[in-house]
């Protein structure tokens, strides 16, 4: 099939000897986590998946947006983490994923602090033009490539295109520049990814710091697992049994 050829011609020349290990990393299982504490019933995902969210560094009481949160794994963190006071607005523009995004946060969530989770249904592209300066923590955990969903799926394979990665990349930053704007000054602001192309992880930082330099900084995390890249933490299988995940952590100026 022509499009599999394609996809690891592609991924080969960005990992060179990495890839096949990557590939069969893709293959297996991942390491999942159950989060229980602080719940009404456990929720699995996978482990990678929790540490965007904790880099966010939620406090009690903070005003806190997750601009692509469905199906809720991250939200769930971020309202655990700022409990019953505050605000948690969990955004996803798809109304299908936004159903099960609302069960995750009934289901999961006790009743004081479901209540001030509030669940909406606007483009994270252009979240900025209407609310700016507003949030002490901002998520961004974007819709993305993909690759590990891609290589179990005959379907979304034969969808792929080289081309696929660059217009997510262009999607992105448009939602990384709404998630900066939205911020207050002195909040912080997570961007995240389950993809493995540079395009759309780092390549996306980087384009904010051409456009907008003056507006931020890049906070350095120490990993816990995974490994640094030249702006943020990239989590994968072939290492960490884990991921694959991106992220990267941002503090917006002040004045
Ligand atoms: C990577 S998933 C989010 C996973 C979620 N944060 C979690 O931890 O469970 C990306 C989400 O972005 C949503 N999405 C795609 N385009 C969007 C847009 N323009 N604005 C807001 N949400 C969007 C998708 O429906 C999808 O649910």
């Amino acid at each position: 099939m022509r499009q599999k050829e394609d996809f690891n011609t592609y991924y080969r020349n960005i990992w060179l000897d990495r890839w096949d290990a990557l590939k069969d990393a893709f293959a297996g299982e991942s390491d999942y986590c159950t989060l229980e504490e602080g719940l009404l019933k456990p929720y699995f995902l996978d482990k990678a998946s929790t540490y965007p969210a904790k880099a966010l560094d939620v406090q009690r009481g903070d005003s806190v947006l997750d601009l692509c949160a469905a199906p809720g794994g991250k939200t769930l963190i971020l309202a655990l983490a700022k409990g019953e006071a505050g605000t948690l607005v969990a955004n996803d523009k798809s109304a299908d994923r936004r159903m099960r995004l609302k069960a995750v946060v009934n289901e999961h969530l006790p009743a004081s602090i479901a209540s001030t989770v509030h669940i909406t249904g606007y483009d994270a592209a252009t979240w900025g033009l209407y609310q700016k300066d507003m949030y002490d923590r901002v998520l961004l955990d974007a819709p993305c490539s993909s690759e590990r969903h891609v290589l179990s799926s005959p379907y979304y394979l034969a969808q792929w295109t080289p081309a696929r990665t660059k217009q997510l990349a262009i999607r992105q930053f448009a939602m990384l520049a709404a998630a900066l704007d939205a911020a207050k000054a002195g909040g912080r602001i997570v961007y995240s990814t389950c993809s493995i192309s540079p395009l759309e992880n780092d390549g996306v930082v980087e384009k904010l710091f051409k456009k907008r330099k003056d507006m931020f900084d890049i906070i350095e995390l120490e990993p816990e697992i995974g490994e640094k890249t030249k702006y943020g933490i990239q989590i994968l299988p072939d290492t960490t049994g884990a991921g694959p995940i991106y992220y990267c952590c941002l503090e917006k100026r002040y004045g």
